[in-house]
């Protein structure tokens, strides 16, 4: 196992505390601007610690019949509770990010969430776009 791709991993948000939810309307207007939320944790929530937290995720579009996803939009998660005593440290962002989008054509949303301990976990979810 070389490549990249063979160590994204994939499960129901229900059921797999790592899989990013993609909180995105099933059908927009073409050039309708909308809000994609893409988050973590909501049936299972995720340690989020100096020593084991989500890093960073992202958000991609892939156009119907298209062979490259596009970025949309990406969100990186730097405070987990560090200090220099141990005890528990005053800051931590949770890993929850929104992007207003716009498309012109249907396809499909990606999104992926990197855990720095169980690595890169995906999602996704079409995306139609009416006239
Ligand atoms: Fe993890």
């Amino acid at each position: 196992m070389s490549e990249l791709s063979a160590t994204i991993q994939s499960a129901d948000w229900k059921s797999e505390k790592h899989a990013p939810m993609i909180d995105a309307p099933a059908e927009v207007r073409a050039g309708e601007v909308f809000t994609a939320t893409i988050h973590l944790g909501a049936a299972i929530a995720h340690p989020n610690t100096p020593q084991h937290h989500i890093a960073w995720m992202a958000l991609y579009y892939l156009p119907a019949g298209g062979r490259q996803a596009i970025e949309l939009a990406r969100a990186e998660f730097a405070a987990h509770g560090a200090s220099m005593t141990g005890a528990p440290g005053p800051a931590v962002s949770h890993p929850r990010f929104s992007a207003d989008v716009q498309l012109a054509e249907g396809g499909t949303l990606q999104a992926l969430a990197y855990c720095n301990l169980h690595g890169l976990w995906q999602s996704s979810q079409p995306i139609a776009v009416v006239p």
